[in-house]
């Protein structure tokens, strides 16, 4: 029998490419997203299926759980994988901007696991990937708010490791580094400066340095987490962290090695602060 994956946030980047690796390994795939209406590459058939799913919205995770349940059989992994990325200083975010990142990054999360749970201790099997981020052990200047959902993020997948492996249930993160995805474009939230120009000048030298075509050019594909997460699923571990990519171990061996306090040291000289 075919294997099942449910993944959310499959309409670009690292879900959509993890969607096409796993439908190209014979699994089948439930594709979910927030207008799979608009869907162009993922075209759907006996083992893709497109499932409307909004990670803020609870009654949407329920009727995905219903319509992939009525097509397969059952499912053997669930993929929390949509998230998006809030950017600047604190104080410039907006309430519904700042409960918005964590809505959608750990409470989107929590929701889903909520749903699926039932299912999977029924099955005494199941496993949950989180996709956390190298920004989910370390933090970036700007990223505090994006980061700190990921660090909860971490600590929660982290604490369900030990709950869930009694019920036959598995738990893994996986951490990247930066990929070529929408993730730098329209999944970035840039907070308005206007009332705050006292960060313009820190706010322009850090994001010079982010759009740097030279730092840019050696962003990963998501077609790299993609065969990261296959790894995940299929190594039979229990292990629960899988970085993916070169950053993300070297920034992650540095963190280790050396110290939080030189790592971070090594961060302002990199963005020259
Ligand atoms: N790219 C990186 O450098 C990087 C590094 C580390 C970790 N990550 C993590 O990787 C994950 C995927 O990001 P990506 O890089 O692949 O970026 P992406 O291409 O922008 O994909 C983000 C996905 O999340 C979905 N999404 C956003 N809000 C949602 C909601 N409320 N409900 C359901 N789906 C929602 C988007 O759907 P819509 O099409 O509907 O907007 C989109 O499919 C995120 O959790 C991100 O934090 C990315």
């Amino acid at each position: 029998m075919n294997k099942t994956i449910v993944i959310t946030g499959a309409s670009s980047g690292i879900g959509k490419a993890t969607a096409q690796l796993f439908h190209a390994k014979g699994w089948n795939v439930a594709a979910t997203m927030r207008n799979p209406q608009a869907e162009k590459d993922l075209k759907p058939d006996d083992r893709l299926l497109l499932v409307r799913l909004d990670v803020q919205d609870q009654a949407s995770i329920a009727e995905a759980l219903r319509s992939v349940l009525q097509r397969f059989p059952r499912i053997d992994v669930w993929l929390n994988n949509a998230g998006y990325g809030a950017y600047g200083p604190l104080e410039a975010g907006s309430d519904e901007e700042i409960r918005r990142q964590y809505d959608v990054n750990f409470f989107g999360v929590i929701d889903c696991i909520k749903a699926i749970l039932p299912h999977f201790k029924a099955n005494k099997a199941g496993l949950i990937i989180n996709i956390s981020s190298i920004g989910g052990l370390l933090t970036l200047p700007l990223f505090g708010l994006y980061n700190s959902s990921k660090w909860a993020l971490e600590g929660l997948s982290e604490g369900l490791w030990y709950d869930l492996q009694p019920l036959g249930i598995g738990v893994k993160v996986v951490e990247p580094g930066a990929i070529k995805t929408d993730f730098s474009g329209r999944s970035l939230d840039a907070f308005d400066l206007s009332n705050f120009p006292e960060y313009n000048a820190y706010y322009a030298t850090i994001s010079n340095r982010i759009r740097d075509p030279k730092m840019v050019k050696n962003f990963s594909s998501p077609d790299m987490v993609a065969r990261v997460i296959y790894k995940a699923c299929t190594d039979g571990s229990k292990r629960l962290r899988y970085l993916a990519g070169s950053d993300a171990k070297q920034f992650w061996t540095l963190r280790r090695w050396l110290g939080a306090p030189i790592q971070m040291s090594l961060v302002k000289r990199y963005f020259k602060l």
